[in-house]
């Protein structure tokens, strides 16, 4: 064997140990811990005092909040610290050692549990071991997915803020022999949620006392604040909802005439229903119980409704039959007098009349026949014939020969005039009854008209009023809106 092997066999001898050194003051220590150890002992020095244990959480995830069972559950690390006074040692009486770990029910450890659990096994952390260094400093971290009760209030749905409190204590021990004390909880490792933003989690130490005892029972709650992310709600509730509403209005504003009126309520009416066939899906059974969401759609629904009945009415006036009648009186006083003041509204043969009256004062005799009365059509046709048989007598000149033409018989004009007025009074009856007609259905469709708008202005202020009423009502309205869509 050459030098070089011995030399090498050396060093693995050296370095083989060194590892069994540090081995054994590993063993050594372990056996000196355990010697007189006992997990049931309270690690204190002197058993009247309490055991400080510091307690905090980190956040990892929220992973689902349940709003029909209210169950909270969350990716949870708790983090326990205390001193155990039978686990120091002089760091120098075992070089290399700088820390133990027991596993389980090898040490003693505080029983702090959930109190809320909704667990099965109620407890729901995964025991980890326990790091100890030489100054019997305890870590101990255990993980766990936490199912937590907590009430989930779903009356602002979808612009909710929920509340949930995380109870920790020990299950056993008072406050004077175990004082918990709390640390700020940590959220710098947690993973966002997509439906929920979370806005903090605020810790607080309560002392409770029982009707048993003097000793208080603290505990620690950490409350998760966290604001239901609105986007998605609103993407696919809010806006098909105002879009419906808004179409609804369309429809006072689409001429009678048109003749579509019907078929675009009917098919807002139709939109609504598909509407909610397919959200069916999206509003869980939580949400239904909102205040906030039901009221808006059924406001929405309302709109609809009512516009199909409003509809159907006006083209009920547009159509009127004119021989149906005229309007009844309170009718036409609210709807042709009022309400067309108060909406600014003009009949449409009203201007053109007064305007050609005002022109006729100043031509002569054009308006009477306009304004057609019997008597009037008669006097001009008369005074027209006469006009021109006085004409025939004031000029001699012209002859018998145009006088006989223009009037065959003396008496036989009286008889031709009776025939010509009779004719005359006959056309104008007819075009009077035409023109009586043609009012009346013009009074109706102006009355529809009058309605039509009248219901725009009120299903418009309605609308606007449910949007913001009903919206702004959620107390973090503004701050959903301005956080989730810009
Ligand atoms: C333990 O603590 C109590 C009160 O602090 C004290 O009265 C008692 O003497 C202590 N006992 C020992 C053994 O130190
Ligand atoms: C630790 O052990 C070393 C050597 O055995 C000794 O000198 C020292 O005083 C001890 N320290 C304590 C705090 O006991
Ligand atoms: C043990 O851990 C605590 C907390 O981290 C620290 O204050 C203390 O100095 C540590 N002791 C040793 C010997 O490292």
């Amino acid at each position: 064997m050459g030098t070089w092997g011995m030399l090498l066999h050396l060093t693995c001898l050296a370095c083989w140990l060194d590892v069994s050194l540090q081995g054994e003051f590993q063993r050594k220590l372990y056996k000196d811990l355990m010697k007189n150890y006992s997990p049931l002992e309270r690690p204190v020095s002197n058993d009247s005092h309490p055991l400080t244990v510091y307690f905090s959480l980190s956040l990892m995830q929220i992973m689902d909040v349940d709003e029909k069972n209210q169950v909270f559950t969350t990716n949870i690390w708790l983090q326990l610290y205390w001193n155990d006074f039978y686990l120091q040692w002089n760091a120098s009486d075992y070089p290399g050692v700088k820390n133990v770990r027991f596993p389980d029910e090898q040490i003693w450890k505080p029983d702090v549990l959930l109190y809320n659990s909704a667990d099965e096994r109620f407890d729901a952390t995964f025991h980890t071991n326990v790091l100890v260094n030489s100054t019997g400093y305890c870590q101990y971290i255990p993980p766990g997915i936490f199912k937590s009760t907590c009430y989930i209030d779903v009356r602002w749905f979808p612009f909710d803020v929920q509340r949930c409190d995380l109870k920790f204590g020990s299950w056993t021990y008072g406050g004077w022999s175990l004082d918990l004390q709390m640390l700020e909880a940590d959220t710098s490792e947690y993973i966002p949620n997509g439906e929920w933003d979370l806005v903090g989690v605020q810790g607080r130490r309560n002392e409770r006392f029982y009707e048993c005892c003097e000793e208080p029972y603290p505990d620690v709650t950490f409350t998760v604040v966290m604001r239901r992310r609105t986007l998605y709600y609103g993407l696919n509730l809010l806006i098909p909802c105002v879009l419906i509403s808004t179409l609804a209005l369309l429809v006072f504003l689409l001429p009678a005439d048109s003749g579509e009126k019907i078929s675009l309520v009917c098919n807002v009416n139709i939109g609504i229903l598909t509407f909610l066939k397919i959200n069916l899906n999206i509003v869980t059974a939580a949400s239904l119980r909102s205040h906030l969401w039901p009221q808006y759609f059924a406001s929405t629904m309302i709109i609809v409704g009512l516009s199909v009945i409003v509809t159907v009415w006006v083209l009920q006036f547009h159509h009127h039959d004119p021989d149906g009648g005229k309007m009844p009186k309170w009718t036409r006083t609210i709807l042709l007098n009022w309400c067309a003041w108060f909406l600014r509204m003009r009949r449409p043969g009203e201007e053109k009349v007064r305007s050609a009256c005002h022109h006729s004062q100043q031509r002569g005799s054009v308006c009477s026949v306009e304004l057609g009365a019997n008597g009037g059509l008669a006097y001009l046709g008369t005074r027209g014939l006469e006009g021109a048989r006085y004409g025939a007598a004031a000029e001699p000149g012209l002859g018998v020969a145009e006088e006989d033409l223009l009037l065959p018989g003396a008496h036989g004009v009286e008889h031709e005039l009776a025939k010509i007025l009779e004719e005359v009074r006959y056309i104008s009856g007819r075009f009077r009854a035409q023109d009586e007609d043609g009012s009346i259905c013009s009074e109706w469709k102006f009355a529809a008209s009058v309605i039509d708008r009248l219901c725009l202005m009120a299903f418009s202020v309605f609308t606007i009023l449910c949007t913001i009423g009903i919206l702004m009502s959620a107390p973090n309205f503004v701050e959903a809106v301005s956080k989730d869509f810009t």
